[in-house]
């Protein structure tokens, strides 16, 4: 029985479309829902047309009450049955409650080389930094933030001019590369890192 792969995003989701294609492609596991914490996240639209069943639970309503929105993002999970859950540009930081439920088997992408700049701007902080390289991160989630063992790395050169911007786009087509190809291994019982250049 193939793995069933559950995503969850905030935005774009540009992750989680060639998370599902790789899946419909190749047929190494099958993606059972995509849900959102945010009900505009245009991601949502991309997966009905991919033709995988989406779910937003907009954590707004439930202020900085993480365990009432958690318990209600956790519904239409549970009924979708996942053996993974993959983290997506999703923006929400979860309670160790929702991660213990998924201890093993929840997967995150984080935009720098961990364990270098955990949390957001990563970008900017290479830049800043004056670093030769930037990358991406895939990682099993952990209560820690960004902090799991990591299952792969994509490495980019810094270019001279580059802005944060300029740099997050090519990080992002690794980010694409990295993911699938992490998520197939993870499924096999793969667990040793995959480091792309
Ligand atoms: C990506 O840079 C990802 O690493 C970060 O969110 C950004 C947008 O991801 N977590 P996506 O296009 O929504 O997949």
């Amino acid at each position: 029985m193939s793995k069933r792969v559950a995503i969850l995003i905030s935005g774009g989701g540009s992750n989680m479309v060639r998370l599902v294609e790789a899946m419909q492609a190749d047929g190494f596991a099958t993606p059972v829902l995509v849900a959102s914490n945010d009900p505009a996240a245009s991601g949502l639209s991309k997966a009905a047309q991919l033709g995988v069943p989406t779910a937003a639970i907009d954590h707004r309503p439930f202020g900085r009450d993480r365990a009432a929105f958690e318990a209600e993002l956790l519904k239409p999970i549970l009924a979708a049955e996942p053996d993974v859950l993959c983290l997506a540009g999703f923006m929400r930081v979860l309670t160790p409650d929702f991660v213990g439920r998924f201890a093993g088997r929840m997967l995150n992408i984080h935009p720098s080389l961990l364990p270098k700049y955990p949390g957001l701007h990563t970008h900017q902080r290479a830049l800043d930094a004056g670093d030769a390289e930037a990358g991406c991160t895939v990682h099993e989630v952990t209560p820690v933030l960004d902090d799991g063992p990591i299952l792969g790395q994509a490495r980019v050169a810094i270019a001279p001019g580059d802005t944060a911007e300029t740099l997050a786009a090519r990080v992002l087509v690794q980010e694409h590369r990295l993911y699938p190809a992490v998520l197939k291994r993870f499924v096999a019982g793969e667990r040793g890192p995959l480091l792309l250049g």
